[in-house]
């Protein structure tokens, strides 16, 4: 399959692994990057620019195809050094960077510069042009079906994708929701050039995640999760256990007065002990509403290898058949 995007990063199949907080290892990115899609690190999970840069050359030796790194800009009191991790990324020889989180137009010229191509994930048309505006290469568009922040406009992707198809000139992919063949279809089919899945990759052989987390996405139904910080206007849908619980309750009980201190010991720092240690209640994690598709734990190689021949089939067959 060739797309714009499939151009753009040089890859065999359009199909990108969003980078994720404490899973988007070197085990993970290069897997996806081998089985032809586009595998991404996550930059800042690493720790520090030195860490990602032993990440990424670690990531080198396990493939050869390309890969990318996540920079995600948070809305944090002390910001990291953004301009060190770029460092590392350039001298690492990594060519893709997905940004996320706020603007990344104050780190753009140094990643053009060093002929780095960016893909902004936005959860909104507006935030998508102005991506496109500052010069990122392409858009990654997140409907609000999507584990992570899904923002605060609750668009979902039948609407939001073919509204970005109305409105961008950049390729973009469609993330958020998707864990088979024929959404991957569909996407294609409202004008995205490719597709992004985070929480699909979580289940699979390679993610290195505890096998509690892979097992947590098979039993989870589509209702599973929970939208959290709303309040606080940094809305995150996460997989409902006892620790979300007890947020939302908080935020019951303190209304619009909530703070994030008030539920910073079960939002922040967790994330080692869930998805490394398998303590499934020790706090709030990323996931989709796509739990609900999720039935087993392929390799990567077997999920892309699935999703294309059956999107193929899906084209060739199903589609044709009904003209
Ligand atoms: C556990 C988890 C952690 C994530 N961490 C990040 C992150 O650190 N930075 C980021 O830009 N996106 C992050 N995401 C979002 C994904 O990159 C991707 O956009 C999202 O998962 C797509 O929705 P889906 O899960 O429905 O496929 C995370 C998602 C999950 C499930």
């Amino acid at each position: 399959m060739k797309t714009r995007i499939t151009e753009l990063f040089g890859i065999e199949h359009p199909i990108i692994q969003g980078g994720m907080h404490h899973v988007g290892y070197a085990e993970l990115a290069s897997a996806v990057s081998n089985a032809g899609g586009l595998g991404i690190i996550t930059g800042l999970t690493q720790g520090s620019p030195e860490n990602l840069a032993r990440e990424i050359a670690k990531c080198r030796e396990m493939t050869d195809k390309p890969f990318g790194v996540n920079l995600t800009f948070l809305p944090a009191f002390t910001a990291p050094p953004y301009p060190e991790y770029i460092r590392a990324i350039i001298e690492g020889g990594v060519r893709i960077v997905e940004t996320a989180g706020r603007n990344p137009e104050a780190y753009l010229p140094a990643m053009k510069q060093a002929g780095i191509k960016v893909i902004h994930k936005c959860t909104s048309v507006r935030h998508s042009l102005k991506a496109e505006r500052i010069g990122c290469d392409a858009v990654s568009v997140d409907g609000f079906e999507c584990g992570g922040h899904p923002g605060e406009d609750d668009i979902p992707n039948m609407i939001l994708l073919p509204r970005a198809a109305e409105e961008l000139s950049v390729p973009f992919v469609a993330s958020g929701g998707i864990g088979n063949a024929a959404q991957f279809v569909a996407a294609l089919a409202l004008g995205a050039d490719g597709i992004n899945m985070g929480t699909r990759f979580i289940a699979t052989k390679e993610a290195p995640v505890h096998q509690n987390v892979k097992d947590a996405l098979i039993a989870a139904s589509e209702l599973d999760t929970r939208l959290i910080m709303r309040p606080l206007r940094n809305t995150e849908r996460v997989l409902a256990n006892a620790a979300v619980d007890k947020v939302l309750e908080i935020e019951r009980e303190a209304g619009s007065s909530v703070g994030i201190d008030d539920i910073k010991d079960l939002v922040s720092g967790v994330y080692p002990k869930i998805l490394q240690g398998g303590e499934m209640d020790a706090g709030a994690w990323s996931c989709g509403m796509v739990a609900g598709l999720i039935h087993d734990v392929p390799t990567c190689k077997d999920l892309i290898d699935g999703l294309m021949s059956e999107a193929e089939s899906l084209i060739r067959g199903r589609l044709a058949s009904v003209l």
